[in-house]
């Protein structure tokens, strides 16, 4: 397996979807990488990933086991739908590939768990499992999260996330539209943002209380005599072991607004906010006095900002220097199922209207 610092990577891209293509851009952009397979069961996802080299032919395949075959890939990225990765990284474990697994890591807990223990089993040396939960990784939230551990504002306490956002976008035969497909919408979506509770929290998540609803949204569609069924609007309480608690404020029916996100972090000194459209950071110091803040502008200075700020493109730098450098993912696995646990919890709780602890879904 290539390691050195200037050794190119290979990488074999398995799902050429939206995100697929938003991997390969960003690849496109970086020295020391290459693209050697594409992958997808979709001919016209293929094409469009196809178009992206326009000056050589990258091998084409329509089965993501015959890209598993190849001797030349030294990374995978998996960015097929929620409810393949559980089948695809099964089988990806057993070659000795680093892999990038798009987020949720799979729909369930047990599926979770079951690749974590696989991959526990194969025990590769120094092979990098990492999942694709790079909202870490937008400039302005790594701002927010790098004053948050720095005790800019004191001992945390609160954690509020608002999305206000458009809808669900239309996906490649719609597997998007139908809980099963996705693991449903506070495990699809909002994995980002548990796990940035759980960072900013510093704790491990004891229980979570939800209320949510498909209000708007896919009401009218339907797929085979099959309307949509995820949920569009939620509010989400999550209590840490620490006594932090942490609040998601998610509308899918509200692009009408000036920021997509707004994380705020209260501390005991004072209060940290991230601004994700505008990229603005707001800082108030209770000892400066009511009213006190100072704010400022970050600044996305990655070559490809993508749709993600360019938390891609830094993921992908991440995933390298873990690689070249023989050291564990900075978002392994175990965080993948973090996030999917709570998400799975608020689905329950909304389900069945009770407080969920997270040991229950977890199966302990
Ligand atoms: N990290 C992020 O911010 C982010 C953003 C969007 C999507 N995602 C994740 O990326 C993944 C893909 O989402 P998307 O938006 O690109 O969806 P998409 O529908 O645009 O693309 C998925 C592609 O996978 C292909 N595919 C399906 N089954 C396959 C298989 N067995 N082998 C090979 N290809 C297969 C489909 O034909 C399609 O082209 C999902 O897990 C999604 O949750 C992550």
């Amino acid at each position: 397996m290539s390691t050195a610092a200037d050794d190119v990577l290979r990488y074999g891209i398995i799902g050429t979807g939206m995100m697929g293509l938003e991997h390969i851009r960003n690849l496109l952009e970086m020295p020391h990488a290459e693209v050697v397979a594409i992958c997808d069961t979709n001919q016209k996802s293929l094409r469009r990933a196809a178009e992206l080299f326009p000056d050589r032919n990258v091998p084409q395949y329509s089965d993501y086991r015959d890209v598993l075959a190849l001797e030349e890939i030294d990374v995978l990225v998996i960015a097929t739908p929620n409810f393949t990765h559980v089948d695809i990284v099964l089988d990806a474990l057993d070659t000795p590939c680093h892999m990038l697994v798009e987020k949720p890591l799979c729909t369930t807990v047990s599926d979770c768990i079951r690749v974590i223990e696989k991959e526990a089993k194969v025990a590769f040396a120094d092979r990098v499992v990492w999942v694709g939960l790079e909202y870490r990784y937008m400039p302005v939230t790594a701002e927010l999260l790098h004053r948050v551990a720095s005790k800019d504002v004191g001992d945390i306490k609160m954690i509020s996330i608002r999305e206000h956002r458009f809808p669900f976008l239309k996906k490649v035969e719609d597997w998007n539209r139908f809980n099963v497909n996705t693991g449903g919408t506070l495990v699809e979506k909002c994995c980002h943002f548990f796990d940035l509770m759980c960072i900013a929290a510093d704790s491990e998540p004891e229980r979570v209380f939800a209320s949510g609803a498909q209000s708007v949204n896919h009401l009218n569609e339907n797929y085979g005599g099959l309307v949509p069924d995820i949920l569009d609007n939620a509010f989400v309480v999550v209590d840490f072991k620490n006594g932090v608690r942490a609040h998601l404020d998610l509308c899918m029916f509200a692009e009408a607004s000036k920021n997509e996100q707004e994380i705020c972090v209260v501390g005991d000194l004072g209060k940290v906010e991230a601004l994700v459209s505008e990229s603005l950071i707001r800082v108030g110091i209770r000892s400066q006095g009511i009213g006190a803040f100072d704010e400022y502008v970050v600044s996305d200075e990655s070559p490809y900002s993508g749709f993600h700020h360019g938390s891609s493109y830094l993921e992908h730098v991440r995933l390298q220097n873990a690689i070249r450098s023989r050291r564990k993912p900075d978002v392994s696995m175990l965080d993948g199922l973090r996030s999917v646990a709570i998400g799975v919890a608020a689905q329950l709780s909304i389900a069945q209207n009770r407080v969920v602890s997270i040991s229950e879904v977890m199966g302990a």
